[in-house]
């Protein structure tokens, strides 16, 4: 397979007559490779619920061109109640998960855009609403292949890395994040070793990052999560790659569950753990973690998602937080495409990141 059909795909896009979103359903990988085209509000609610589509950027790419798809179905005769139904569609949507910031990030920018045209017909509307949604779908490219870039200046050959979650080209576009650095390294001839977690509950580790890495020739093993220590102590992992759900001002990072304690771990043997993510992944507005909304996903996730019959009797209570927040003191740098920020983090992102950081302070 080659490296390019996982690094130049657009997992995520219009559909060819331009009316629907198409995306890879990534809740059958890796044993289908189903595409699907959505245009009715329900279904694209449905789609980034039920992590058909998934990964913050990603989310982020969806919800534009679904806001876009959404608008031109629009009857409305003029701006004013054109206006009112892209809030109520963003609303409905935004609505679908509460952690990636990206998914609000996008919305309200598509919103942005026709709010800004009052004395415009509703077509040069719904035409500059297209012209954003690719855009922020070009710009997260352009993103990924810079954080690309930086994460690899952080290791050298004969790395092993070991990864949390999947922070790849479906979770993005294009290179990946958390993953970009393999992809580039693979591109460029340097062998790294990637030491995948398989993620509990729902093995977006071992469902989708082995598949990306395993079909790009990237060297990858796969473990359970609770595995991590003892590759540590062995010696096996030089650096953490990790994605990101939400970035708070002070660098407390939220991420799929069960990377805080791979934080802790990394901490415990002296191992850097980098968070890569785009700017579109921070929020500016969020002092610390625990102003980050964690969402809550159904026990079914753990009792019965991924197994031939349940692993639990059915009144057996379950908890199931799908992120947890990284504490910023156990974070070595957050590594994004304007340049790789070490802590304090608050001061490397209003350096990188001044009209932001200015904007947002309260
Ligand atoms: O619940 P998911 O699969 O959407 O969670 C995804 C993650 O936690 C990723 O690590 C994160 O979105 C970064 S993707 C580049």
């Amino acid at each position: 397979m080659e490296l390019e059909q996982v690094t130049h795909v657009d997992n995520v896009r219009l559909s060819d007559d331009g009316r629907a979103v198409r995306i890879l359903d990534q809740s059958l990988l890796p044993n289908e490779t189903v595409y699907l085209e959505l245009s009715t509000p329900e279904a694209l609610y449905e789609a980034i619920a039920s992590l058909r589509v998934r990964g913050a950027p990603a989310i982020g790419i969806f919800a534009a061109y679904a806001l876009y798809v959404l608008a031109l179905q629009s009857e409305a005769p003029h701006y004013a109640p054109f206006l009112a139904e892209c809030q109520r569609h963003r609303d409905y949507l935004n609505a679908s998960r509460p952690t990636a910031v990206n998914l609000r990030h996008a919305l309200d920018r598509m919103v942005a855009v026709a709010a800004a045209m009052p004395c415009m017909d509703v077509p040069s509307i719904q035409a500059a609403m297209k012209e954003a949604a690719l855009a922020i779908h070009r710009e997260d490219i352009a993103m990924c292949r810079a954080i690309s870039e930086y994460g690899l200046s952080l290791v050298k050959a004969g790395d092993g890395i070991l990864t949390h979650c999947n922070a790849g080209p479906l979770a993005t576009s294009r290179y990946g994040t958390g993953l970009g650095p393999l992809f580039l390294a693979k591109e460029r001839g340097i062998i790294l070793h990637a030491w995948c977690d398989e993620t509990r509950p729902l093995l977006q580790g071992a469902r989708l990052t082995t598949y990306e890495l395993q079909r790009a020739g990237v060297d990858c093993t796969l473990i359970c999560d609770n595995m991590a220590s003892l590759v540590m102590k062995e010696g096996k992992i030089n650096a953490c790659f990790v994605g990101c759900d939400r970035v708070a001002r002070n660098g407390d990072t939220a991420n799929k569950i069960g990377t805080s304690g791979v934080a802790i771990l990394a901490k415990h043997y002296g191992i850097p753990f980098y968070v890569l993510g785009p700017s579109s992944t921070i929020d500016f507005s969020c002092p610390d973690g625990d102003h980050i909304p964690i969402e809550q996903r159904s026990g079914a996730e753990i009792k019965e998602t991924f197994f031939a019959a349940p692993s639990a009797l059915p009144e057996v209570k379950c908890y199931n937080p799908a992120f947890d927040v990284t504490d910023h003191s156990l974070i070595t740098a957050i590594v994004t495409e304007k340049g790789i920020c070490y802590p304090p983090f608050d001061e490397s992102f209003a350096r990188l990141f001044g009209p932001c950081w200015k904007e947002a302070t309260p």
